[in-house]
């Protein structure tokens, strides 16, 4: 079978430390195109992964060799590359948070279903071993019932990751739309909604700049959530732990407590009720510290979706329900209330 030709559409971090690298390691892909407005990044990752160069995603979205598109812009952008490319007839994975609006998200998805095209958003949290075998205890029971969380995400900010540093999109609104609560918030609002198979019914919020004045978007949110069945518990996103990243999420249950990627040496420990405690050693998660963004699976996962004609991992439903959990979010900040979900 021919490979799956991919384009990457932005060349900055993320398609450098992860979309590419795990693209180039995959044996069902070809990187055939590659674009960013900054030329020099679209010539210096053409170069290599033996790809053709492109500065305008309209023109990479035109070329028809072109099987799958991998989204990786500034947020604003992701709605319409990715519905371009969708309409153009290539599957597409696209970047969090998907979109910057719920009309966005319902576009994105209603352009996959019409073209009969895989849509998944790289949400690679649900992928990390800590968190997969936490799923796994929860839906055994071993946990009992669930009765509430705390969870978090935080580092120092962009500005040591983005391309453009201190004067990166992530910290200009009309690009970025939202801040720390879309960057990192996003990823614990899906891991929560992935680790507890619930949806978040109430959102309460404080959204704030408080640690950067290079910024019109939020660097430190806190958040109680609520979910179906009454699970409550907190989510934190912020650019503001300046010392160390914070990764972590703790699930109390009924007969045991989960301590998630709290723990350097051991990324899930089971404190049971009964004084037993299980460590367990399954790899570290990837952090922009490490630089380790590589084998995530989010592009394994994407190109055996498409390879197999199955089921997107993460659908751009799946998206869209954790992108409205940070826009009630939002919403709720904004009104002083707590904002209710259908
Ligand atoms: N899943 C994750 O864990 C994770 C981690 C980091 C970033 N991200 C997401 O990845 C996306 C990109 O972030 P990044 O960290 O790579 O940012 P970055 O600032 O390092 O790179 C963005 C790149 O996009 C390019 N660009 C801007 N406008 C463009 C256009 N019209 N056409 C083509 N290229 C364009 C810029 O020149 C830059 O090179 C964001 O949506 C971000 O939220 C996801």
């Amino acid at each position: 079978m021919r490979r799956l030709r991919v384009g990457v559409v932005g060349c900055g971090s993320i398609a450098k430390h992860r979309h590419l690298p795990e693209y180039a390691m995959n044996e069902h892909v070809e990187v055939t195109a590659v674009c960013d407005i900054v030329e020099d990044r679209a010539i210096e990752m053409a170069e290599k992964y033996g790809a053709k160069v492109y500065t305008d995603y309209k023109e990479l979205i035109a070329n028809d060799e072109i099987d799958a598109v991998s989204v990786c812009t500034p947020n604003y952008l992701h709605a319409p590359v990715s519905i371009a490319a969708l309409q153009a007839g290539k599957h597409v994975l696209c970047e969090k948070p998907m979109a910057t609006s719920k009309e966005e998200g319902e576009q994105m998805i209603s352009a996959a279903v019409e073209q009969d095209k895989k849509l998944m958003i790289a949400h690679n949290q649900r992928f990390v071993p800590s968190h997969v075998k936490a799923k796994q205890l929860i839906e055994n029971g071993e946990i009992g019932k669930i009765y509430s969380f705390r969870t978090t995400f935080g580092h120092g900010g962009p500005e040591a990751w983005s391309m453009d540093g201190k004067e990166s999109w992530f910290f200009q609104k009309d690009k970025a739309f939202i801040g720390a609560m879309g960057d990192l918030g996003v990823h614990k609002t899906d891991l929560i909604r992935y680790l507890l198979g619930e949806e978040v019914v109430e959102v309460g919020s404080f959204v704030e700049t408080s640690a950067k004045d290079n910024t019109d978007v939020d660097d430190t949110a806190v958040c109680v959530l609520k979910t179906e069945s009454g699970i409550i518990g907190t989510l934190a996103a912020s650019w503001s732990y300046v010392s160390k990243e914070d990764n972590s999420t703790i699930i109390y249950g009924e007969k045991a407590i989960l301590r998630l990627e709290d723990d350097p040496a051991y990324s899930l420990i089971a404190q049971y009720q009964n004084g037993e405690v299980v460590k367990y050693e399954l790899g570290g998660i990837q952090t922009n510290e490490s630089g380790d963004q590589t084998n995530t699976q989010v592009i394994d996962k994407f190109v055996d979706c498409i390879v197999n004609d199955t089921v997107s991992p993460v659908s751009g439903e799946e998206g869209m329900k954790s992108l409205q959990v940070i826009l009630a979010a939002l919403e709720s900040n904004e009104k002083k209330t707590i904002t209710r979900l259908n």
